[in-house]
């Protein structure tokens, strides 16, 4: 357990399974104070339960971030619960691929409600607060960090519109950075590329299997190790930024 931000407020969302999970539970192994944010109960409780065994703060919140109110809920709840808000990792994401001409049109809505809709909810309520932290003690510096994808770098087949959410999660981290830098309010997007986690358990039959024999045929990382990397993005020093970090598995060749 380090303490490197020891008196920080985290929130990570999507920490129900794969990577925000790992996130949170890295953040909180360094001693931030984490808001556990996702839909489903038992799993942020288990998380929630086991940071506190070890010695940890955690905040279970039950949220739709698709939901704008909910997504403001869930940042004031933080808040009030746990003090500020000085890191915010923006993960959930949901993955739906498959042939452009045969895709039910409710999946690319979906795709664009949570890995862009979600994320903007969740950044606007949160801006304020990170502005507020990012000029206070003790560590005069705040973190936004957005979780996109080696797909919001480089467009394949079957993924147009996950490609299309990625571009942008990529696009809107960059302009952000350049907007809250003076303010020290650091940005990051982390770009990971195949991770093993539940992303690909979404995918409409016929094309799920597909997909999983291509990801497979590569040892693609663990939540673990894009953890890792968005801890190392939080703990720099103040004059730090990373502010882009691609994640590849060592054997991914695209
Ligand atoms: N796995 C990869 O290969 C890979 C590669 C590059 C980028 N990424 C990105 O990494 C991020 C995390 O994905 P993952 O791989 O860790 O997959 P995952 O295990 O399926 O995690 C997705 C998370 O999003 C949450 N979520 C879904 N809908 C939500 C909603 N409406 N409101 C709040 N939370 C919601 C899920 O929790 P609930 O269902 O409990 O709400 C879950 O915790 C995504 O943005 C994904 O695009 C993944």
């Amino acid at each position: 357990m380090s303490e490197a931000l020891h008196g920080t407020v985290a929130l990570v969302t999507g920490a129900s399974s794969g990577i925000g999970e790992a996130a949170a539970r890295a953040l909180a192994a360094h001693g931030a104070a984490v808001a556990l944010v996702a839909r489903r109960k038992d799993r942020l409780e288990h998380l929630g339960a086991e940071i506190e065994g070890n010695g940890g703060r955690a905040l279970v919140l039950l949220t739709d971030v698709t939901d704008a109110s909910q997504a403001r809920a869930a940042v004031e709840q933080t808040v009030a619960d746990l003090g500020r808000l000085d890191i915010v990792v923006n993960n959930a994401g949901v993955m739906l691929l498959g042939p452009a001409d045969e895709a039910p049109l409710d999946e690319w809505e979906r795709m664009l409600s949570l890995n862009l809709g979600g994320l903007l909810n969740i950044t606007h309520a949160a801006i304020p607060h990170l502005l507020r932290a990012a000029d206070a003690a003790p560590r005069r510096v705040a973190d936004l960090v957005n979780v996109s994808s080696v797909a919001g770098r480089v467009a394949r087949p079957n993924a147009a519109v996950y490609d299309l959410t990625k571009f942008g999660v990529s696009g809107f981290s960059e302009s952000a950075r350049q907007e809250f830098a003076r303010r020290h309010l650091r940005v990051a997007a982390v770009e990971p590329g195949v991770v093993l986690t539940e992303l690909t358990d979404h995918i409409r039959d016929g094309v799920r299997e597909a997909t999983r024999e291509r990801l497979g045929s590569i040892e693609g990382l663990e939540s673990e190790d894009v953890a890792d990397a968005i801890a190392y993005i939080v703990t720099r020093p103040r004059r730090v930024a990373l502010n882009e970090v691609v994640i590849r598995p060592t054997e991914q060749d695209w």
